[in-house]
């Protein structure tokens, strides 16, 4: 016992933090360098006196996490007060994560096992963001090196060959196991389907302007319970899925991305006689089931047209969001949606950088892409989002593999033949919030007088702890009083371009 207890302390107690190798490729920001002996860590916070607090801060100058204590032991507040208001209080935290595309899996493939484990770790332990909810695509998407269904062929009602594809087996399954393992299977995951088999879709594609022909309705809910099954067998559970990824898809013009569109009333229908009560009656009877998957632009009315009757209404958990188009269309809609169905949870099911026109995709070291997530994560848990899940977790330097060449930018990148990785500023802002908030934490209400260029968001977890994260967008430090009833008030200098969490007991 006493040598179990010995070797915990020498894991944990006396494991010294490694720190960020910083490298600036000159794009306003810096990556930290992993190779297969050195990465940078964060190791879980130690719980302090209730007179003092943690602050972590990463910034554009290229701190990272870095870790100090203060005191509540002011008494004069300054011209910015943060004011946390425990007493009121809004959503509870699902979880963060990304997904296990089939270029995540085959990136982490490319590296050699150190690394690899390098990377799942800083994804996944307790010394890295230790992310709690991910996503894994059902078949492929346009992060594939091919395009494919579970039951390619001839038509297939009874989906007699449907089978798991060799991605499937090579680059999903074992990271998704060993992700599991290295957070004491406290992962949970949810599926999405990109498209459906070429033989159940209007146009017999796996893009353009298909949807599901009516006939293969019952056969398209028995495909996600199979897909479920399948799963299981390899010992992967889910905990929940979408109705399918981004529905909109098959209405833009010169799409090459796999899809099946869908109408919203006709959605409801399938929800209604199909998915709902296929799900409802099989072994898998109590996953969640999102609707939507897709961009806030359908808000509140696709989600109000498909489930208006309340028998369709009853069969879903929660509704998915994804972040393109966002500059477009008012966070408000998503306060709305959750004042239709208060009983619904939201989830942000999607995000990446890179899509914008006349930059590269792939962009090393850009602090602004961080501030792009940490901006949109603030905006969502403001506004009843309960997680947000982030896109491929891990690309290669020309932002791929994608078969379509639909490259985009990710929060790790990894350089094989260097056997290097990059953690981009992007892993840390996300990391700010998967790090410090578990799941089952609880939005409380903060007050704040600063301009507009800080947000502020402030959680109660499960441990009673108090976390609020700060993200400065000014290029100046603003100093604030952060004040708490029961603590007390302290004093802070937030430094420029920075995002911190503060943490106290
Ligand atoms: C990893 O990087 C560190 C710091 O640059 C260097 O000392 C070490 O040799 C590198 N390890 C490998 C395997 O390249
Ligand atoms: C599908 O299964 C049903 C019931 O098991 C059977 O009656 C039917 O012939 C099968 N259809 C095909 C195309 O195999
Ligand atoms: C993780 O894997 C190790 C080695 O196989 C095993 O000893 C441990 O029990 C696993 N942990 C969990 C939570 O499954
Ligand atoms: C199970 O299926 C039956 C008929 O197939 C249906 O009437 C019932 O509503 C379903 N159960 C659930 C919980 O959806
Ligand atoms: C439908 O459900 C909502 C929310 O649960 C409820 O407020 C409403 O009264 C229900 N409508 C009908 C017609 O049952
Ligand atoms: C969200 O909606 C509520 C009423 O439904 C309103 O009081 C509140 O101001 C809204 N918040 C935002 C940020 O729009
Ligand atoms: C990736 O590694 C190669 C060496 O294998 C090196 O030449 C190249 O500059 C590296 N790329 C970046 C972006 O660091
Ligand atoms: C958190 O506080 C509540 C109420 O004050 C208490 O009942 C609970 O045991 C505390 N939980 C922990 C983990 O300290």
């Amino acid at each position: 016992m006493l040598a179990k207890i010995l070797l915990l302390f020498l894991l944990t107690g006396f494991s010294h933090t490694q720190e960020c190798l910083s490298r600036d490729y000159g794009h306003g920001g810096t990556v930290c360098v992993c190779n297969a002996t050195h990465c940078d860590t964060v190791p879980q916070p130690e719980k302090v006196e209730p007179s003092e607090l943690l602050v972590y801060t990463s910034n554009k100058a290229g701190l990272r996490f870095h870790l100090e204590k203060k005191k509540f032991e002011s008494s004069n507040l300054l011209d910015n007060q943060i004011i946390i208001n425990p007493k009121e209080k809004y959503q509870t935290i699902l979880g963060w994560g990304g997904a296990f595309t089939d270029a995540t899996g085959i990136n982490i493939a490319s590296l050699e096992e150190e690394l690899q484990s390098k990377l799942l770790e800083s994804y996944f332990s307790e010394n890295g963001i230790e992310y709690s909810l991910c996503r894994v695509p059902i078949g492929g998407t346009d992060f594939s090196v091919r395009a494919y269904s579970y039951d390619d062929g001839e038509e297939d009602k009874n989906l007699t060959n449907f089978k798991l594809a060799e991605e499937d087996h090579q680059y999903k399954i074992p990271y998704i196991k060993k992700a599991l393992n290295l957070t004491g299977n406290n992962l949970k995951l949810f599926a999405s389907a990109w498209t459906a088999p070429t033989w159940m879709k209007t146009n017999g594609e796996y893009t353009g302007f298909g949807f599901l022909k009516e006939e293969m309705f019952q056969t398209w809910a028995n495909y996600f319970v199979k897909f479920l099954d399948e799963y299981e067998e390899q010992g992967v559970e889910f905990w929940g899925i979408t109705t399918g990824n981004e529905p909109s898809l098959a209405l833009v013009p010169l799409n090459q991305i796999n899809s099946v569109g869908w109408d919203a009333t006709e959605m409801g229908k399938w929800i209604v006689n199909n998915l709902g009560p296929t799900i409802r009656n099989s072994t898998h009877q109590n996953i969640k089931i999102m609707i939507l998957d897709d961009q806030r632009l359908f808000l509140p009315w696709f989600v109000d047209l498909a489930l208006k009757d309340n028998s369709t209404r009853s069969y879903i958990d929660g509704v998915a969001i994804h972040w393109y188009l966002n500059n477009i269309v008012p966070i408000t809609v998503v306060n709305e949606t959750h004042s239709h169905f208060p009983e619904k949870f939201i989830l942000a099911t999607e995000a990446c950088n890179g899509i914008q026109l006349g930059v590269g995709p792939v962009v090393l070291g850009s602090w602004e892409r961080g501030e792009y997530y940490s901006f949109d994560i603030i905006e969502d848990l403001l506004n009843w989002v309960s997680g947000w899940v982030d896109w491929n977790m891990v690309l290669d330097l020309t932002g791929g593999p994608t078969y379509i060449n639909n490259n985009v930018d990710s929060p790790i990148i990894v350089n094989a033949s260097a056997g290097e990785f990059y953690k981009q500023p992007m892993y840390y802002h996300l990391g700010h919030f998967s790090k410090f908030l578990p799941r089952h934490s609880v939005r409380i209400a903060v007050s704040n007088t600063i301009e507009e260029n800080v947000l502020v968001v402030a959680f109660q977890r499960p441990d009673n702890a108090t976390a609020v994260i700060i993200l400065n967008r000014n290029e100046d430090v603003v100093p604030v009083s952060v004040t708490d009833p029961k603590r007390g008030t302290a004093q802070l200098e937030i430094s420029e371009k920075s995002i911190t969490t503060l943490l106290y007991w």
